[in-house]
């Protein structure tokens, strides 16, 4: 077996203990910003990790998110967990995601030269060192005391994108301001009031975001079992209201100043979150409001991908929300090849739901997406380590993803499509 150079220039790490590598790891994240070079990250990764175990040492957390779960598990309380771990309803939505990842194989071929790989793709007109973005989650102060910046802080680095949640802990310009140049897009709860919707937009650009994310799935809060069960939601205690308490809308609207006025600031939030009432026409509204490229999430329907299009919208995310919304609705890879056939030569696709590992993120890729939205990994990474929690997730991820493309026989995304899977009989 040849080893890389660098590789067998390094020291064994010394003493025995937990997590010496991921410290190498963080140097080298500085180069992936740079899709030129990491042509071997899986094997740098393994050798790194094998090497520390010669001195006695394991990874500092686990690397299977199902264990990684179980880690969170442990150290949040009971409500927290399981508002993140949690679904819709019977949580059917949220177990048909991981099936449809089930059903469909990848098919490996051989012998194709796949020494160099490029893991790198084109979005938005800027070029991602891996397919892979951090799907918006709010109100991370519940997993971590970091929340957001702890997550910019890894994602930064590593040039992989983070869509801020508008119910973000933190104000979207402070976890910007920790960003530099690197990616950042903002998620949209599309608000009642046309003129806070404007206000959170107008921010957005000037705080630097390169795109939009619209979700429309969440106009009503689904029946979720266990928060139901817990009576919690973050939101009624205060957390998650960082861009609301900040905008100079929400503020006038209010007549006060929100850190006077705790429960009259939720109530207000909690009547001008969503409007229920929006139509496809008011997309196209949307869209005058912002000279960045607006993509709507949460499509399941090509009907749906077609008319977004129709109003302006650059790009589609086919996502069920986790299963945390509609439960009983289709498993979103199920919906991912009608949606890509239905306007995927005229715009971008994107996938959530259910991405665990690297083979799903080649699935989803393989069925047409352009890239995947990481989701609760990276949030058990956080309640794990903080920062260095979820880099670890995403440097496991990038590792996964580089060794099986390879092993599947392909040395970049620009020739995987359908023929790379079959649908398994049993
Ligand atoms: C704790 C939590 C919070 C979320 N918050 C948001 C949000 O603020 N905005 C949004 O568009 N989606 C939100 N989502 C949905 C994710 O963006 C993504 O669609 C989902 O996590 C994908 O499913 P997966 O994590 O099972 O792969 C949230 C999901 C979770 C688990």
């Amino acid at each position: 077996m040849v080893w890389p150079a660098r590789f067998l220039a390094r020291e064994l790490p010394t003493g025995g203990g937990r997590g010496a590598f991921s410290v190498e790891s963080r140097e080298r994240a500085t180069t992936m910003a740079d899709p030129g070079g990491g042509w071997c990250w899986g094997v740098d990764r393994q050798l790194e990790i094998y090497k520390a175990g010669l001195a006695g040492q394991t990874p500092v957390q686990p690397v299977s998110v199902d264990a990684l779960e179980e880690t969170a598990r442990s150290v949040l309380s009971p409500e927290a967990f399981d508002y993140v771990a949690g679904g819709a309803g019977a949580e059917e939505t949220m177990r048909a995601n991981r099936e449809a990842f089930r059903r469909r194989r990848l098919v490996p071929r051989f012998l194709r030269d796949v020494a160099r790989r490029d893991l790198g793709v084109e979005l938005l007109g800027r070029k991602l060192p891996v397919p892979v973005l951090l799907a918006p989650l709010g109100v991370l102060s519940i997993v971590h005391k970091e929340a957001e910046l702890a997550v910019a802080r890894a994602a930064a680095p590593l040039g992989i994108p983070l869509i801020l949640s508008t119910v973000s802990s933190l104000p979207m310009e402070q976890v910007a301001a920790a960003m530099g140049e690197a990616p950042r897009w903002f998620q949209l709860y599309w608000p009642r009031s046309d003129e806070l919707a404007a206000s959170l937009l107008g921010r957005a650009e000037r705080a630097g975001f390169d795109a939009i994310v619209v979700t429309l799935d969440t106009y009503l809060l689904s029946w979720r079992e266990r928060d139901i069960q817990n009576a919690y939601l973050p939101f009624v205690r205060g957390e998650g209201l960082a861009n609301y308490v900040t905008d100079p809308v929400f503020q006038a609207a209010l007549g006060g100043d929100p850190r006077l006025n705790p429960v009259r600031t939720i109530e207000l939030f909690a009547r001008i979150f969503s409007d229920p009432s929006r139509t496809w026409d008011d997309l196209g509204r949307l869209r005058q409001a912002t000279r960045l490229p607006i993509l709507v999430k949460g499509v399941l329907h090509p009907d749906d991908a077609r008319k977004a299009l129709d109003q302006g919208a650059s790009g589609v995310i086919v996502s069920n929300h986790g299963g945390r919304q509609l439960d009983g609705a289709i498993a979103a890879l199920d919906a991912l090849p009608r949606i890509v056939d239905a306007v995927g030569d005229r715009t971008t696709v994107l996938f959530d739901s259910g991405i665990r590992r690297g083979a799903d993120v080649l699935k989803a890729m393989a069925l047409g997406a352009r890239s995947v939205l990481l989701g609760r990994p990276y949030a058990y990474g956080l309640a794990a380590g903080g920062a260095d929690g979820v880099r670890e997730v995403l440097l496991n991820l990038i590792s996964d993803i580089d060794l099986t493309l390879g092993l599947a026989g392909h040395a970049s995304f620009a020739d995987l499509d359908r023929s790379c899977l079959m649908e398994a009989s049993g």
